[in-house]
């Protein structure tokens, strides 16, 4: 069924039948802050007073129109103005997906997502703030962190994600645990063949194990994205086991999951940001959620069938 869906997360005609659907609303509601950014910035001040940091997902990816990715790059630009407006900048950064901002482009894409992101961190240089790039599927991946490295050329504080699924991924966390490099670590939410992932459960969490020990014992900065309580928990161990001061890595999770224990791990002192995506463009953000939780999938297909 995962696999289902994360298929259907790249078919128009699919989109187009659940963006319809109020269902769909619903269920968009529980983990999208919003439409606008308006909603983004209200989001973020709630979650902020609650003791919360917070990184924002302008929704949208696959962009196959220049047009569209420089629209992606003006949102981001009011969104940080905004951000710094509301003295909301040192609590709230941005996230980026790089195929929003031109990466899937044909022939020159890469360039042109790097001079993209690029504006995107000088906005967010400005604020005061700084950019994360999201990971999308595995054909992106050499191609994401080339970008990265150029862009920390100019911008040192860019943070990247890793996919613990992938069998790359625990070399691609020893040539980025520097000082200074900000990493965050997470599953995975693409469906990807055995010959790059790992596909069972229990080897993608061995993996993120084996990922986490690289990035705590490193010079780096990690950022454990995750909802799973005992990954959390070793996080928690093996922050304490090499020494590492609250501060100096962070836990994050994402906007509608898990909201006690965001606010748990904070309370004791951690630090705990959590993604909070806005925007129209939900759809492959909704199947990729619906994807992880099967609860969340029986609810939405039996309100299909009520329906009828
Ligand atoms: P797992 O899926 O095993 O979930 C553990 C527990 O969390 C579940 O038992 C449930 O209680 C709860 N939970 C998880 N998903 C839920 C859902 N949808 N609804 C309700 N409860 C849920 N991926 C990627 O490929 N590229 C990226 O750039 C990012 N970025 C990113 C940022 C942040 C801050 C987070 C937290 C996650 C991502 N991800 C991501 C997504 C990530 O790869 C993964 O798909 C999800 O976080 C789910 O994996 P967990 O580690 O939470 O474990």
């Amino acid at each position: 069924m995962r696999q289902v869906l994360l298929t259907l997360s790249h078919s128009n005609r699919v989109r187009s039948a659940v963006i319809a659907l109020p269902v769909s609303r619903a269920i968009v509601r529980r983990y999208v802050a919003g439409d606008e950014v308006d909603d983004a910035v209200r989001a973020t001040g709630e979650l902020v007073a609650q003791g919360l940091r917070v990184t924002l997902d302008h929704l949208g990816e696959d962009t196959r129109d220049i047009g569209q990715a420089k629209a992606v790059v003006n949102a981001y630009v009011t969104l940080l103005g905004r951000l710094a407006a509301e003295g909301l900048a040192s609590r709230a950064e941005v996230s980026v997906k790089l195929s929003a901002v031109g990466q899937a482009l044909p022939g020159d894409g890469e360039h042109i997502a790097l001079d993209n992101t690029a504006l995107i961190c000088a906005a967010a240089r400005d604020a005061g703030t700084t950019v994360t790039l999201d990971m999308e599927d595995h054909t992106t991946t050499d191609s994401t962190l080339s970008i990265l490295r150029e862009l920390r050329a100019d911008f040192p504080d860019t943070g990247v994600a890793l996919q613990a699924y992938l069998r790359r991924t625990a070399a691609d966390c020893r040539d980025l645990a520097y000082a200074g490099s900000r990493v965050r670590l997470c599953k995975g939410a693409y469906d990807e063949p055995e010959s790059v992932a790992f596909r069972k459960r229990r080897e993608v969490d061995r993996s993120y194990v084996r990922c986490l020990r690289i990035l705590m014992a490193g010079e780096g900065y990690p950022m454990a994205a995750t909802h799973d309580p005992r990954l959390i928990e070793i996080a928690g161990a093996l922050a304490v086991r090499h020494g590492r001061a609250l501060g100096s890595y962070e836990f994050q999770m994402l906007y509608g999951i898990r909201p006690d224990e965001q606010r748990r791990l904070a309370g004791q002192g951690e630090t705990v940001r959590v993604y909070v995506p806005y925007g129209e463009d939900w759809y492959g953000y909704l199947m990729r959620r619906l994807a992880e939780r099967p609860a969340n999938l029986a609810f939405f297909l039996r309100s299909l069938v009520s329906r009828g």
